[in-house]
């Protein structure tokens, strides 16, 4: 369903690997979108693909605004009339967060802040958040994590999106007519079917496939599986992967859910079936048709066995449900990397 009136959504973090795939798919359904984004882990390109994907004929507003600038937020919003928020802008590296705690808290939480002041100045009460499967306390079980399994993090990253979750949860308690929804996203991979977009890591990549798509193309030299001891089906760590054009669905129905007024809401978005690292192994080998070397390695610190999405919930309020295969994220990362083997450079 189209979007039929001539408000816009607000994307912050809107050129980065989540937020622009959202932002592509919201232009296909006919949202307005406006995105904010301090490029300091992205850059345009992205919105410039997502032009000619949608054949949109005017370019997608960016602002280069950095969320600690509360005026240049208050400037965007005063240029635009906004039915809602998609909060994606934020620092991601967990090691990173564990040495530089502060810079996390601050760009984090302080972001979110600012965004919640501004929001609340121009009478914008709907927000979309990017949470993360991070912050569930691990289950020793390896059990898939339900919304109301036990929290609890083990990095500062982790701590900030609690902590902004529950900063959004105390807004919405505190003031009439506010709708919010917490996505707690599993491990996105993938790239979109185009081979035109994709992830793009500014440094050496800390994830799982990214890492592994970059050794296939010959750019790193071999994977470091990291821990052949845990407690899964080969000894591997076991994640949820899902694909990143089915995430960015997910956010789209959030955003539909938001009119039904129901506050503050929280769902887990994952696929409910897990692969270790062995299977993500055999299954990009086999998309990129050459194997791909590895070494069996150490644990990496902070690392647990299992991490699995029960995702009955968003299934049954969202009616979100991954699609896509194994297969077709590995091939569409694959297509992603070798048409684009420097990312988005030119
Ligand atoms: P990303 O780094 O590609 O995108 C984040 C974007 O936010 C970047 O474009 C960056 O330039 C921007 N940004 C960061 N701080 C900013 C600030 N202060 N002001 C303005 N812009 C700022 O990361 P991503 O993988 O697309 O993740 C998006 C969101 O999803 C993040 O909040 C992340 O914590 C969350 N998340 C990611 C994963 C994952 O595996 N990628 C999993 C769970 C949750
Ligand atoms: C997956 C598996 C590794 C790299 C992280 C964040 C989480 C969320 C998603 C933001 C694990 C193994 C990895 C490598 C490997 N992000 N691995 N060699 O750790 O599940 O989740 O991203 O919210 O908060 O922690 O994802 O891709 O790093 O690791 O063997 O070079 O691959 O040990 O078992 P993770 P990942």
């Amino acid at each position: 369903m189209p979007v039929s009136d001539s408000s816009h959504v607000l994307v912050t973090g809107g050129t980065g690997f989540i937020g622009s795939h959202t932002v592509l798919e919201l232009a296909r359904q006919g949202y307005n979108v406006v995105v904010v984004d301090n490029l300091s882990n992205s850059c345009e390109e992205p919105l410039r693909r997502i032009e000619k994907l949608t054949g949109l004929k005017d370019r997608i507003p960016l602002f280069k605004v950095d969320l600690a600038d509360k005026d240049g937020l208050r400037e965007v919003f005063r240029q635009y009339s906004f039915s809602s928020v998609i909060h994606f802008a934020a620092l991601k590296a967990v090691g990173e967060s564990v040495h530089k705690p502060l810079m996390y808290y601050r760009n984090n939480i302080a972001g979110t802040l600012n965004l919640m002041d501004a929001m609340i100045e121009f009478g914008v009460k709907n927000i979309v958040f990017s949470s993360s499967a991070t912050v569930y306390k691990a289950d020793p079980e390896g059990r898939p994590f339900r919304e109301d399994s036990e929290l609890g993090c083990t990095s500062p990253y982790g701590r900030t999106k609690l902590f902004m979750e529950s900063i959004i949860q105390d807004v919405v308690n505190a003031e009439q007519g506010w709708n919010a929804i917490m996505l707690r996203y599993f491990n996105p991979t993938g790239a979109h079917e185009s081979g035109t977009m994709g992830e793009d890591p500014m440094q050496i990549p800390n994830n799982l496939m990214p890492y592994m798509s970059q050794v296939a193309i010959g750019k790193l030299e071999k994977l470091h599986v990291f821990g052949t001891d845990y407690n899964t089906r080969d000894g591997t760590g076991l994640r949820d992967y899902i694909h990143i054009m089915d995430l960015a669905e997910a956010h789209v129905a959030a955003l539909r859910r938001l009119p039904a007024n129901q506050g503050y809401e929280v769902f887990n978005i994952g696929s409910g079936s897990g692969q270790t690292v062995l299977e993500m192994i055999d299954a990009m080998s086999a998309a990129c048709g050459k194997k791909i070397p590895y070494s069996e390695d150490p644990r990496r610190s902070g690392d647990i066995d299992t991490i699995l999405c029960d995702p009955t919930k968003a299934a049954e309020v969202l009616g979100f449900k991954v699609s896509r295969s194994l297969e077709q994220m590995c091939a569409d990362l694959w297509r992603w990397q070798t048409t684009n083997p420097n990312g988005y450079e030119q």
